[in-house]
């Protein structure tokens, strides 16, 4: 009989490292590791050589930062997703996009099962495995870090230095850290603390606010149809527009988050996010719809962006409902084309321009001048009508109050 094939979604940290071998002991099996490249700065080099270190029979590695902001990122930016107000979720839309990755290779290499290094208390857990299970119902899901022995990153080590697994050497990061083009999160340490301030090395690309430049910098952000396509006039692909806001984002010290969140298993977490590209777009993008999108439809928005942002954040990307609501989104995108332009200045963002041929707002509407063309007297029947079930309901009462006295 051939041995079993377990795919390992593979990024070359210390748990995924220790999972290889552990993995092929354990199962008797070939591993064969996936990594996807999403924009991680750390770790991606030489993940190959260290994937077939570590014991892969075969590794794959995938530039997959195309398709993670134009089918993922500038989805959840067209709906205005955030989680509960303010996570731009880089972590979360991410693993829908790792989890399609680990069924295709498992599929190509017709393999038994498929593995991940999240651990039994997270959301990422559950994002990969419903993402699985939903592109493909029969594959097997093996999740380690809910099986396993080791107690302890020491002993993962331990493990790891007795079976010649190379590990970084350097002295211990006390953070969790996720990376991605759109942001990091970061956790553990200190930061479980939620009285205690993050520590500025929490802050792994952001440029603190205080320390960042005293002169302002400005950038104009073009969009068509509800997606970023140009900066400062000049177009531009996602992964260049992404990056570059980052970098300025960053050394702005713009797009720092300090969140306690619930998770999607009930517990409370503190997490430290940086986001600054994530940040940047979603205010700009808020700010075109602000002047294009018609007031009930603008009104209506907002609760489906908080629908979207749960239903991402909780694992529900390739749901049916996520699909519907997504179709409502990229209606509403239809006329969401212009541009704003913004000022970043030691942490904040401030618009100083919006601009669009779709722009609902009317000078001659709005103005307090001689221009004004917006008719004052209908305003008077329009109140009179418009106030007349509570002008009814203030009557009724005092009526009824008096009859109850006699
Ligand atoms: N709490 C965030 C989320 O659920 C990020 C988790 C990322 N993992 C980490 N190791 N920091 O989307």
């Amino acid at each position: 009989m051939s041995k079993k094939k377990i795919v390992v979604a593979y990024s070359g940290g210390l748990d995924t490292s220790v999972m290889v071998k552990w993995l092929s002991e354990k199962y008797d099996a070939e591993i064969i590791t996936a990594t996807g490249f999403l924009g991680q700065v750390k770790e991606i080099e030489g993940v190959k050589e260290k994937a077939a270190k570590t014991g892969a029979v075969k590794s794959y590695v995938f530039d997959l930062r195309e398709e993670f902001l134009t089918q993922y990122a500038w989805k959840a930016l067209k709906a205005g997703a955030l989680y509960e107000g303010s996570y731009p979720m880089a972590t979360a839309i991410g693993r829908p996009l790792l989890a399609k990755m680990l069924v295709e290779v498992a599929e190509q290499e017709n393999a038994d099962a498929v593995s991940h290094g999240c651990t039994g208390k997270g959301n990422d857990q559950v994002r990969f495995e419903v993402g699985v299970q939903t592109l493909s119902p029969d594959l097997e899901i093996i999740a380690p870090l809910r099986l396993w022995e080791f107690k302890s990153r020491e002993e993962e080590m331990d493990y790891a230095i007795a079976h010649n697994i190379p590990i970084k050497a350097t002295k211990d990061n006390p953070y969790s850290i996720d990376e991605n083009l759109w942001g990091i999160a970061i956790e553990c340490g200190v930061l479980e603390d939620p009285e205690a301030a993050p520590p500025e090395d929490a802050y792994q690309i952001t440029t603190n606010p205080k320390k960042a430049p005293n002169i302002s910098e400005e950038i104009t952000i073009g969009f068509e149809k509800g997606i970023p396509v140009s900066l400062d006039g000049i177009e531009m692909g996602a992964v260049d527009l992404v990056t570059r806001l980052k970098e300025i984002g960053a050394n702005n010290g713009v797009g720092r988050l300090d969140l306690i969140e619930n998770r999607v298993v009930g517990i409370k977490s503190r997490e430290v996010y940086e986001a600054p590209a994530a940040v940047i777009l979603h205010h700009a993008h808020f700010e075109l719809e602000k002047l294009i999108l018609d007031k009930e439809t603008f009104r209506f928005k907002q609760n489906i962006s908080n629908k979207v942002a749960n239903l991402i954040y909780d694992g529900l990307w390739y749901s049916p409902l996520f699909k519907s609501l997504m179709a409502f989104v990229d209606s509403t995108q239809e006329n969401i084309t212009g541009e704003i332009k913004l000022e970043l200045y030691k942490g904040t963002i401030k618009t100083l321009s919006r601009s669009s041929v779709y722009s609902l707002y009317n000078k001659n509407l709005a103005t307090y001048t001689s221009e004004d063309t917006f008719d004052h007297k209908a305003s008077d029947g329009f109140i009179k009508i418009y106030g007349l079930p509570y002008k009814t309901i203030t009557q009724v009462e005092k009526f009824a109050k008096q009859e109850v006295i006699v």
